[in-house]
């Protein structure tokens, strides 16, 4: 049980005593942390809700209310303040208890036996194209959540619905049996950045040779019949699109498993009939269309999600429809969660509808929780969609190897005492966690601007400032130089301020991890970790630690730090060093 959510019982008990028989709810109460020490630890501002319920002044509850308050461990003292504010303060010792009991989880640990079973659809490039900043963010938050759940002890299941299927492949196909034949049949091997142009030459020859425009429309034909030279045609253009991404994944330690859109051809026509069947189609000049209610076009007329084309053919969202239904029905998903930019939130607002609509959401007696997680867009230094010099979007993993080149001149500008290969690793390490920190503290919701000189500062919210804590909290432990079986097994004492601030906030990582799981805001997280750097730099600037009588339940609150600013920067993606 959270601390918040100890606080909260003992003043519901309390409430209900004071003002029973009133038609009191718990969640009429709300307890969070103070905003600023002299408000005390937590703080609830409830008795200004509750006024009119109770048709009392907010003063006036809160004193019968507090009077009402049970002799507890746990709070030590309680003050209103100006109209009704209740300010709490807790006992040290119980805030030590609870410090001492706490467990950290382990989150690479496989979920238990009957651990729910959470689908995230992240990353989810497409073939042929490269990689964009979109994906990057996708990537990113993702692979986070992913992480998070994990922890939170789900069954997680990581895909990677890659956009493989498509009209356009006819297009690249025909052009590479004409002018790359090598490349179809081994001979030569190519990589995304041919593919690329290749492909945009084909779109050209396909816009202007009626011909060439003929014999890539058979293709589409030939890989939907499954006919073997062009399904081996597709097979190598995959094959070269995903040794790309897998460069990316590696590089980010991304695990995900590829199922993309292909894998579901085989279920679009028995989804299209089964949601034919349930009465949710209509034929619209030959497409086969879903109404929904309250979803228009900018014109204001009936905007429908459209599952099949005229001539037969299926779409992106014929798929995602397969698609959830077979998450739910096949891989038992309890909760789906899809990574994608805000410009697909309608799209994803009408499949979800339509499941409910169709029934797939009702699985024994649970139903299944859809949510799109939506980002803004990344933008570039002049509050622009963010692009290179040439106006390309840039490829990602140059990207990525540009943070790592300017970590890398930061840390030889710093003079640190580091061999040459200690450099390398750190500046690696440092450049990729500044990529994935820079993303992750923004709210996702928000567009956020890329800026290596910003993302790679040492100060402030970044990836920097909490690695250099933790670097901090290890060469103080080494320096002390004392067997860490000996100061794990001394008592914790949180005297000083600072201490029982710093314990107080350790005491709030699985509260933090559990806001999380229900809206899905990584940022919080980052925000956590930060304030915990901050409050360890407070306790470590007003606390000697060597040589004073303290020392080894100082060490120990240190060692709790350090696991919990570890764990915290794990379930983020960022790895961390011991030196620097
Ligand atoms: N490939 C798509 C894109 O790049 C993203 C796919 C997201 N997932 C899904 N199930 N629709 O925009």
């Amino acid at each position: 049980m959270s601390l918040s959510q100890a606080i909260t019982d003992l003043l519901w008990d309390a409430l209900q005593r004071a003002f029973s028989p009133a038609p009191l709810t718990r969640d009429c109460l709300e307890v969070t942390l103070s905003t600023q020490v002299q408000f005390g630890h937590y703080q609830c501002n409830s008795a200004m809700r509750l006024a009119k319920v109770l048709n009392q002044s907010p003063r006036n509850i809160a004193e019968r209310w507090l009077n009402a308050l049970a002799e507890n461990a746990l709070i030590a003292k309680v003050e209103i303040a100006g109209p009704g504010f209740i300010n709490i303060w807790l006992h040290t010792d119980a805030v030590t208890a609870l410090l001492t009991m706490m467990t950290i989880g382990d989150h690479f640990g496989s979920p238990t036996a009957n651990a729910p079973r959470i689908v995230i659809d992240f990353s989810s490039p497409n073939i042929a194209k490269q990689m964009h900043v979109g994906h990057l963010r996708s990537t990113i938050i993702g692979d986070c959540l992913a992480r998070i759940f994990e922890h939170l002890n789900f069954d997680v299941l990581r895909l990677n619905h890659i956009g493989d299927w498509g009209t356009a492949f006819g297009m690249l196909i025909a052009y590479l049996k004409q002018h790359q034949p090598e490349v179809l049949n081994g001979q030569q091997h190519t990589d995304l950045s041919h593919l690329v142009s290749w492909y945009r030459a084909a779109k050209k020859c396909f816009d202007e040779d009626s011909d060439f425009k003929q014999i890539a429309q058979q293709e589409v034909v030939a890989l939907q019949r499954g006919d073997p030279s062009s399904l081996h045609a597709w097979a190598i253009i995959c094959a070269i699109s995903k040794e790309n991404y897998q460069e990316i994944y590696t590089l980010l330690d991304i695990r995900v498993t590829d199922r993309g859109e292909s894998f579901y051809n085989p279920l679009l026509a028995d989804t299209v009939s089964d949601l034919t069947a349930k009465g949710l189609v209509t034929l619209s000049d030959g497409a086969k269309c879903i109404f929904l209610d309250g979803f228009s076009n900018r014109d204001g007329e009936p905007l429908p999600l459209m599952i099949q084309k005229s001539d037969g053919g299926y779409n992106y969202a014929s798929t995602d429809m397969a698609a959830v239904k077979h998450r739910i029905e096949v891989e038992h998903a309890t909760r789906i969660l899809y990574l994608t930019d805000v410009g697909q939130a309608q799209h994803f607002a009408m499949i979800f509808k339509t499941a409910e609509l169709a029934g797939y959401l009702q699985r024994d007696d649970i139903t299944v929780r859809l949510d799109h997680v939506p980002f803004g867009l990344v933008l570039g230094p002049d509050g622009k969609k963010f692009k290179t010099r040439s106006g390309e979007t840039e490829a990602l993993i140059d990207l990525i190897h540009a943070a790592i080149h300017e970590a890398d001149r930061l840390l030889q500008e710093r003079g640190l005492d580091l061999s040459a290969e200690e450099l390398h690793h750190t500046a690696h390490v440092l450049g990729i966690n500044a990529i994935k920190y820079a993303d992750l503290s923004n709210n996702r919701i928000h567009d956020y601007t890329f800026s290596y000189e910003r993302m790679l500062r040492f100060d402030g919210n970044t990836a920097a400032f909490l690695m250099y804590a933790y670097v901090r909290i290890n060469s103080l432990k080494r320096r002390a130089n004392i067997d860490s079986g000996l100061y794990l097994a001394a008592p914790l004492q949180l005297l000083q301020p600072a201490e029982l601030e710093l314990g107080l906030h350790l005491l709030r990582f699985e509260e933090v991890l559990q806001q999380i799981s229900r809206d899905l805001l990584p940022n919080r997280l980052c925000e956590y970790l930060f304030n915990l750097a901050e409050k360890f730099n407070a306790f470590f600037r007003d606390c000697r630690v060597e040589g004073v009588s303290e020392q080894n339940a100082r060490l120990h609150l240190c060692d709790i730090t350090a696991r919990i600013l570890k764990t915290g920067m794990e379930l983020l993606g960022l790895k961390v060093i011991d030196k620097m």
